[in-house]
């Protein structure tokens, strides 16, 4: 596909066929990831992967209880505990892959880097007929030294975008975008 093709057809994709995603299609996905930009070249990112809808699940399920439990300690509205608390919510949106992007520091700018990295994944993913969400729900259990210790993750890595992946049912219509706000300075 053409650059700006992908770019306006990318999607958040939450409904996703049986199909699975081998390996060589991360790698691939991953090696546009790197590709981004980074702050004086540091690419201070690295790539955890999670492939099989089962286990993807196992986590989704945790991350949420956790979630609905410590709403009050997180920056989010609480009005999404109504959307949590539905059972049928399911936080990875049963997707068969899941990779998440870490910042190997807490440089100023590391985790900049990463949200490019992110962004090319998910390009690069629609230039494969793949769909993408970022799940930014999943990262604050993600992140804990706990979750990152039994994930055999070190501990000061920072869990900066969780993306699921797979193939989309459907493509959804896009949600538009509100005219840009440009300021031409003089
Ligand atoms: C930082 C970030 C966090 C997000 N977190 C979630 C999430 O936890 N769950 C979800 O289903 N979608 C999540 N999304 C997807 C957005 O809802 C989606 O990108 C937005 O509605 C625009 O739709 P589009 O990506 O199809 O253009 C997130 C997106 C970003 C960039």
């Amino acid at each position: 596909m053409e650059l700006m093709d992908v770019i306006r057809n990318r999607r958040a994709v939450r409904d996703f066929t049986d199909a699975g995603i081998d390996r060589a299609t991360i790698e691939h996905l991953i090696g546009a990831a790197i590709l981004a930009p980074s702050a004086m070249n540091l690419q201070p990112w690295a790539f955890a992967v999670l492939l099989g809808r089962e286990r993807i699940e196992s986590y989704a399920k945790r991350a949420k209880e956790w979630l609905l439990a410590s709403l009050s300690q997180t920056s989010y509205d609480p009005s999404i505990r109504h959307m949590l608390e539905d059972p049928q919510f399911a936080l990875f949106h049963h997707a068969p892959a899941l990779v998440i992007v870490l910042a190997k520091s807490s440089g100023t700018q590391a985790a900049e880097d990463c949200c490019l990295a992110a962004e090319n994944l998910m390009l690069a993913a629609r230039n494969e007929g793949l769909g993408s969400c970022w799940i930014g729900f999943a990262r604050p259990w993600l992140d804990l030294a706990a979750t990152k210790t039994e994930l055999k993750l070190p501990e000061h890595y920072h869990v900066v975008a969780p993306i699921i992946l797979g193939h989309p049912k459907v493509w959804p219509d896009s949600h538009g975008r509100k005219p840009a706000e440009i300021h031409w300075l003089r």
